[in-house]
């Protein structure tokens, strides 16, 4: 499984835990969403690419489409806005971050996906790992960091942000509590779990942020198993 990608690696986890739930924050044109069978998906976008006719012909190639609800709004405001809808949902059993690529958006959805998980369930977190330090570039989004391509050095198109500290935010803060990985495919696959039962702490540390925030690049790549706990294998009995 040493070329497992995002898509193969949550579909291996709902099927090997009986995950029913799937919370997908960042959708896009469903690459993710659409082939993943899962009884109850849920997908989070503030602007889908998605058009009916495409939601319609997956539904015949994947029946579990046909339950799937969609959220035209950011993770913000789906997590303020519809608590009452993730209440009567029950826990999350899986999620799927892979919305806004910057270091404040991905710790809230972290975070916020927290509050919800289910004891056994699982977080998985794109873009962990940028693969060149153009692609890890600050930005407020995509299309900002897009508008700059031509002063970005080594620009390839491909944009995984900082996304990365919100990993060594939550090694740091919960080094007891949660089981953390970062996979070396697919751009860093975040695997996060529950390691003990446990009510943690949400509330945001502010320093910690900010002395996470002035860590760069350089210091990722020079010390990745250190930084974000980078595997090159996982051990699939352990998830
Ligand atoms: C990289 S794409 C998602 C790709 C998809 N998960 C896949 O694997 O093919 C990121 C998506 O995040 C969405 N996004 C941007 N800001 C967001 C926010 N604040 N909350 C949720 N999604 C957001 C964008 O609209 C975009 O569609």
């Amino acid at each position: 499984m040493a070329h497992m990608n995002r898509i193969m690696l949550i579909q291996y986890l709902i099927d090997k835990n009986g995950y029913s739930t799937y919370l997908e924050i960042g959708s896009q044109r469903g690459e993710s969403l659409l082939p993943i069978k899962c009884r109850k998906k849920i997908a989070v976008d503030p602007c889908f690419l998605l058009k009916n006719k495409d939601k319609l012909k997956a539904c015949f190639q994947n029946y579990t489409n046909f339950n799937n609800k969609y959220f035209e709004m950011t993770s913000d405001d789906f997590f303020l806005n519809r608590k009452s809808f993730l209440n009567n949902l029950g826990k999350l059993e899986i999620v799927f971050i892979d919305g806004l690529h910057t270091f404040s958006a991905s710790l809230k959805d972290a975070l916020n996906s927290l509050e919800y998980l289910d004891d056994n369930g699982t977080i998985v977190m794109h873009d962990c790992f940028p693969p060149h330090k153009a692609a890890a570039t600050k930005g407020d989004n995509a299309a900002e960091v897009i508008s700059r391509k031509h002063t970005i050095k080594g620009w390839t198109g491909e944009w995984c942000g900082d996304t990365w500290k919100t990993i060594v935010y939550l090694k740091h803060k919960y080094s007891s509590q949660l089981d953390i990985q970062v996979l070396n495919n697919d751009y860093g696959i975040g695997i996060i779990k529950y390691k003990i039962d446990t009510i943690l702490d949400l509330n945001i540390d502010y320093d910690l942020v900010n002395k996470i925030d002035k860590l760069n690049y350089e210091d990722l790549i020079n010390k990745p198993q250190e930084m974000i706990s980078l595997v090159d294998e996982i051990k699939y009995e352990n998830y």
